[in-house]
């Protein structure tokens, strides 16, 4: 930012400021306190008199959702944040954000619920896939570039989840227990990080507890911490039912309690002012803050919005197919097995379930649903000559239930009592999400009684189709003019609010059916009375599961294709039950017989590549005995397009891992989730990821930062003053590529108790075959420094540290010594 720049923010910041506090003077308590409390499902309520919109907020963080939890209001799929991670480049996450905020724009959002920079603790968290890193440095520089990203668009961030949701198992509840220093130099580092380098006009409060104290009423950490001490200025926005206490909550600096109209802000508040409860000048101060957010995103009128003209006209599906090449990580090529040899007369035998029905994001809140996914199958096809691919499912992990998808034609009819229709409207799968108003145009929740998912499903194979429901209530179910199952299902014991969101399936029939005979089904759903309910909202679907197939059967046809083939590609994944929101994992095994069908395969064709389709680390015990492993992560809508890309070439694997890939489960440094008693105990104090694999001399498959390219490099000098790492790198191989250089330090002797090593910085160059470069780095001071308990502030602490220029954590190729006052 130039100085003019600067001033001319500066001067509409000051107007904001004075917009803001004329507005807030004109407002009466019940108002102010109303305007605190979700009107729905996703808003805050307007005020017209005061020339204030409503603000809509939505998830995040792979895409925007919009207010619409269906798939017939698309949305940009980009891949998991684990795959930007991989990238190591803040510039690339803040294309992302940019894009996300125009995606933001054409959905009528004004701030988008992300990014999440909770910790890779555990690879056993359920939400892993939604955060970045194992690195607090690295998580805040690339959630910098995305908060960055989305509000040069105009759009405001709620940066999530503060503090300490590292895991989800008892998660509204759990009392995670940190210890000061790991609170501050790890858990609490991105958020600092983002704070300082991209001011974020919202956070958002989690629903564990901290030391004790939930978060959304943390005073400490909300008012003296973020607020104070780093002069954030946004708004708190409660994790979606986390605030339960009026008077704690307003206490503890919460601004916005979501979703509403029922919860414990807007009248309740009101009445806890006039009560005597609450002063009048804390709702004041958290109405500020959400009138200066309104302002920051143009709503208040009157004020000129932060960002006067938001870039536009970024083509999504380009971005995401840009980025899922540039978050690959290439873990292991022997012989150079990859980018493969595609020359004519060269076949290719591709096998794995999620080659076909690829998984290009995880599960719970951060679902988006794309306009189209390209799967493997898709890329490979379009990209190899015809006849080079054969395809074979070879094992099918998914055993479960899930929204009728392929081979169904679906839409959702809405009647009244007497059968008369409503309204009714197309379904892309058989997933049926209204929340709120969002109907059918003619239906309502007073008139409708019943919903009809109904048409045809065209089987892809014959045998035994087995069809479910999932959600809560009364339903009919018929497959080819039969009714095979009339029941009701009841609310489950776990007390989770998404539970009809995310809640278990439950088989109800089978039919058997022949390929390519189509025939009708309908699920129908008893609306039940949601007059007294506070949010109305109708979420249900109609599930289906293939015919089951041999096992052994599946895995000899794809050895048979991978036998006459030059090359054989391998996909395993994860699957919804095994990754999502909501629960934890509890092993990092591949679901199924994947690990079977991998060994068989490679042991039929020497050049088998395996891709893997997970949001985060999984055990792969055969990757010694293949030619390449690459992790695709959850690679978003153009995953397929970006694999075919990568293994034929004509772009680079850009990845670097994020987070350490373990061996075994076991090897993982935190291998428990399960809080006791209600409390998780951070143990580990500051030793997670790299930084523990390396205090117990623990040898993982593949180490924090590792990546190959299509490429070499040689490190050819290495200069390190206390604030700037010079790296000279040239680039030995054939062809253009990237680099990420990464500076470690290393201390050579420890008066406090730190890591014998830490990821201090790191840049990305590009250079052309023999050429050079030179990548320049600044050193943050705070990677010298420590919390000081005593003194409740950081502590640099001098002496000799060894540089280290490195390829990964493991892979130092130059170190230089420095000595720090
Ligand atoms: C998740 C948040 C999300 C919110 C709204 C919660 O369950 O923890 O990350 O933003 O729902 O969907």
């Amino acid at each position: 930012m130039t100085d003019a720049d600067q001033a001319r923010e500066q001067a509409r910041a000051q107007a904001r400021e004075h917009a803001v506090e004329a507005a807030l003077g004109t407002l009466d308590l019940d108002t102010k306190a109303r305007l605190l409390a979700g009107q729905d499902m996703w808003s805050l309520p307007a005020v017209p008199e005061i020339g204030l919109g409503s603000l809509v907020m939505s998830d995040g963080p792979v895409g925007v959702r919009g207010v619409r939890w269906t798939a017939d209001d698309p949305s940009v799929a980009l891949p998991s944040p684990t795959a930007v991670a991989a990238a190591w480049d803040p510039a690339l996450a803040r294309r992302a954000g940019r894009l996300l905020a125009q995606e933001a724009r054409r959905k009528g959002v004004h701030v988008l619920l992300a990014p999440t920079v909770n910790l890779h603790r555990s690879p056993l968290g359920g939400r892993h896939f939604e955060c970045y890193s194992e690195d607090p440095y690295l998580t805040g520089a690339v959630g910098s570039g995305y908060v960055n990203g989305v509000q040069d668009g105009g759009v405001g961030t709620t940066v999530k989840h503060f503090v300490g949701n590292d895991a989800e198992t008892e998660r509204f509840t759990v009392d995670s227990v940190i210890a000061p220093r790991p609170l501050r130099e790890v858990y609490l580092a991105p958020f600092e990080a983002i704070v300082a380098n991209a001011h974020p006009w919202g956070i958002m409060t989690a629903y564990n507890r901290v030391n004790g104290t939930t978060m959304t009423e943390h005073r400490h950490l909300v008012e003296e911490v973020l607020r104070a001490d780093w002069g954030f200025d946004g708004c708190n926005v409660s994790d979606w039912t986390a605030a339960r206490s009026t008077t704690g909550d307003i206490a503890g600096g919460l601004d916005v309690a979501m979703p509403g109209p029922a919860t414990v802000y807007g009248p309740a508040l009101a009445e806890a002012v006039r009560a005597g409860d609450v002063p009048e000048s804390a709702v004041d101060a958290a109405v500020r803050n959400v009138l200066r957010l309104a302002a920051r995103v143009g709503l208040l009128e009157g004020v000129p919005a932060a960002v006067a003209e938001p870039p536009s006209g970024i083509d999504g599906p380009a971005l995401a197919r840009e980025l899922a090449v540039r978050g690959f990580v290439l873990v292991r090529n022997e012989g150079a097995a990859l980018p493969l040899d595609a020359s004519a007369g060269r076949t290719v035998a591709l096998a794995g379930a999620a080659a076909r029905d690829a998984r290009v994001l995880g599960g719970g809140s951060a679902t988006v649903f794309p306009e189209r996914i390209v799967s493997p199958l898709d890329g490979l096809t379009a990209a190899l000559p015809d006849g080079a691919l054969t395809y074979s499912v070879g094992a099918d992990p998914s055993d479960e239930l899930v929204p009728a998808d392929q081979g169904f034609e679906l839409r959702a009819v809405c009647r009244d009592a007497f059968g008369a229709v409503l309204g009714e409207v197309g379904l892309p799968t058989g997933q049926v999400q209204w929340i709120g108003d969002d109907l059918p145009a003619g239906a309502s929740y007073a008139t409708m009684a019943s919903i009809e998912v109904t048409g045809t499903f065209l089987p892809r194979e014959s045998g035994e189709h087995a069809f479910g429901t999932r959600g809560l209530g009364g339903f009919t179910l018929a497959v080819g003019g039969r009714t095979l199952w009339e029941g009701v299902q009841e609310k489950g014991d776990e007390g989770d609010p998404f539970e009809a969101f995310f809640g278990t399936p439950g088989e109800r029939a089978r039919a058997t059916l022949a390929a390519g005979e189509p025939v009708e089904v309908s699920l129908t759903y008893r609306v039940p009375d949601m007059s007294a309910l506070p949010l109305k909202a109708v979420v249900f679907s109609l599930l289906h599961l293939g015919p089951q197939r041999d096992p052994d059967e599946l895995i000899a046809e794809a050895v048979a294709a991978a036998r006459a083939a030059d090359t054989a590609v391998v996909v395993v994944a994860t699957t919804e039950r095994v990754e999502s929101e909501g629960f934890d994992r509890r092993d990092l095994a591949l679901p199924g017989r994947q690990d079977d069908l991998v060994r068989a395969v490679a042991a039929a064709n020497p050049n088998t590549v395996v891709v893997v389709n997970a949001g985060s680390p999984v055990e792969l015990p055969w990757r010694e005995d293949v030619a390449a492993v690459l992790l695709t992560w959850f690679p978003g809508q153009e995953g397929g397009a970006a694999l075919a890309d990568v293994l034929l070439g004509d772009a680079e694997p850009g990845g670097r891992l994020p987070t350490t890939w373990p061996a075994r489960f076991a090897d993982a440094p935190v291998t428990e989730v399960v809080p006791v008693e209600g409390r998780l105990e951070y143990r580990e104090g500051l030793f997670i990821g790299y930084r523990a694999y390396e205090k117990e001399g623990v040898t993982p498959a593949f180490p924090f930062g590792h990546g190959l390219g299509y490429t070499d490099w040689a490190y050819e000098s290495l200069e390190a003053t206390a604030d700037t790492v010079r790296v000279r790198v040239t680039n030995t191989g054939t062809r253009r590529g990237r680099e990420v250089v990464q500076v470690y330090l290393a201390p050579r002797q420890d008066a406090v108790e730190r890591p014998a090593s830490w990821l201090a910085a790191f840049a990305g160059v590009e250079a052309g075959p023999g050429e050079s470069v030179e990548a320049e780095i600044a050193l943050p001071a705070r990677a010298f420094e420590v919390w000081d308990e005593d003194a409740g502030g950081w502590e640099r602490i001098g002496g000799t540290y060894e540089v280290r220029a490195s390829r990964s954590h493991a892979d130092t190729r130059l170190t230089a010594t420095l000595d720090i006052a």
